[in-house]
């Protein structure tokens, strides 16, 4: 077998990527380790910045997004009993963001994936093994139906998330990878019931952090921070809807609606980059390369930007013969990945609980204040959520 782009994961990243190399004209094969059932109902991102909607435009994957996604122009933040109100549109002139799941976003981009002449999927490749990338004759060695295959191909696009084979597959000494583990983690509902609210709410309360999504008018999407040795298994529906109201202003919790979960899970928070993104022939796209805590909804938003940027740089060496792009792919996304670490670091730290240390809320407390009462306070949120922009120079 023999392909240009091998992409490793099926997830959003390996998808979008193939997309925009197809639409140049550019083959691929992506090898994804699970089904397309499996994959598209995980449960994750919910909020799609700009950027992200305008690669799916691109991608020619935007039309079911355009009718059903809900547009955001701001968030609501609360602390204890107050209710404070973000505007974006107001404060980073006229931006906004797009309420649609991963799990549709994932749906629209399988259905165009799996009907594009350019690009061809192995599902349930097991034990790929990126090899050759350093010496330049890259080749995926995996097994598909219980037979050994290799994939040769000019590059290898690693998209395979955060325990995939093409990170690993980079020798220790090439790679360093800054980490934080934080001491918590998120307990999700969804619920085929009405949000409580028209906007996000972001919550820090004393009892710990809680936020209020929706996929729809009618799905909900609801989060309370919990301990590391929670188990979903303790979470029988009703004390995760007694405990997400009792981390709500009165106004909200007592109109809540609630109603039987359709999916629950506990996720883990990390804030993880690798540097360098490229070895030889090998890119690393999306969560293979960094991980965000989901605070700032940034994950996938960070995905986009390098997707962008690694598509423009292979579409430039394969129609103008440029390497320049490539060369440079690393450092630019690393640059906007850094500014999403920080801010999902951040917003983070202000939102939930760390300790048990009184001093803690005070400071927390102080902080809300000062950011509620400041222009330049409310604006950094917002030109923050909203997401940063690409760098325009890459091209
Ligand atoms: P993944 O989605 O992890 O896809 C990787 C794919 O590779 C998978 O299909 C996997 O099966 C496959 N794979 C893995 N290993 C191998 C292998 N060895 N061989 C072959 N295939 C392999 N982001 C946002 O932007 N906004 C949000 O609101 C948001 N909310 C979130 C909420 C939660 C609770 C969580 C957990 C995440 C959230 N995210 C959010 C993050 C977002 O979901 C991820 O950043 C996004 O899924 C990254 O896409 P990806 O394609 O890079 O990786
Ligand atoms: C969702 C997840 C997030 O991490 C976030 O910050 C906002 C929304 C969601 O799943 O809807």
């Amino acid at each position: 077998m023999q392909t240009r782009i091998g992409i490793i994961g099926g997830g959003p990243s390996g998808l979008c990527l193939a997309r925009l190399l197809s639409l140049a004209g550019i083959k691929s094969v992506i090898l994804e380790r699970h089904d397309r059932a499996h994959v598209e109902a995980r449960i994750r991102a919910g909020i799609l910045e700009q950027g992200m909607v305008d690669l799916m435009r691109k991608a020619q994957v935007g039309a079911r997004m355009e009718r059903e996604g809900l547009p955001h122009d701001g968030i609501v933040l609360t602390f204890g009993d107050r209710v404070e109100r973000v505007d974006f549109a107001a404060l980073t002139g006229g931006q906004r963001v797009m309420v649609y799941g991963q799990t549709e976003l994932t749906r629209d981009l399988y259905d165009a994936v799996l009907s594009d002449a350019n690009i061809s999927v192995v599902f349930q490749a097991h034990d790929v093994h990126p090899r050759g990338f350093l010496d330049g004759q890259p080749v995926l060695e995996f097994v598909a139906d219980g037979q050994p295959r290799a994939l040769a191909c000019d590059f290898i696009a690693g998209c395979d998330g955060y325990h995939g084979a093409s990170r690993a597959a980079v020798p220790r000494d090439m790679i360093t990878e800054y980490e934080r583990i934080y001491p918590f983690g998120w307990l999700g509902l969804l619920a085929d019931t009405p949000p409580v609210h028209e906007e996000l709410i972001y919550s820090n309360h004393e009892r710990g952090f809680a936020l209020c999504s929706m996929r729809s008018h009618t799905r909900s999407r609801y989060y309370v921070q919990v301990g590391l040795t929670e188990k979903v298994e303790d979470w029988p529906d009703d004390r995760f809807w007694d405990e997400i109201r009792r981390r709500l202003p009165g106004r909200f919790a007592d109109k809540m609606v609630i109603g039987p979960a359709i999916e629950k899970s506990i996720a883990p928070l990390r804030s993880f980059v690798a540097e360098p993104l490229r070895f030889g022939k090998l890119f690393l796209v999306g969560d293979a390369g960094h991980i965000v805590p989901p605070t700032g909804a940034k994950g996938l938003n960070l995905a986009a930007s390098d997707m962008y940027y690694l598509s423009t740089a292979l579409i430039a060496f394969y129609q103008q013969g440029r390497s320049d792009l490539l060369d440079r792919y690393s450092q630019t996304a690393l640059r906007r990945i850094w500014a999403a670490v920080r801010f999902s670091w951040w917003f983070t730290s202000i939102s939930h609980r760390f300790n048990d240390e009184p001093i803690e809320r005070k400071i927390q407390l102080a902080e809300f204040d000062y950011l509620m009462g400041s222009t330049a306070g409310r604006t950094t949120i917002a030109e923050n959520y909203v997401g940063l922009p690409f760098d325009a120079s890459f091209g």
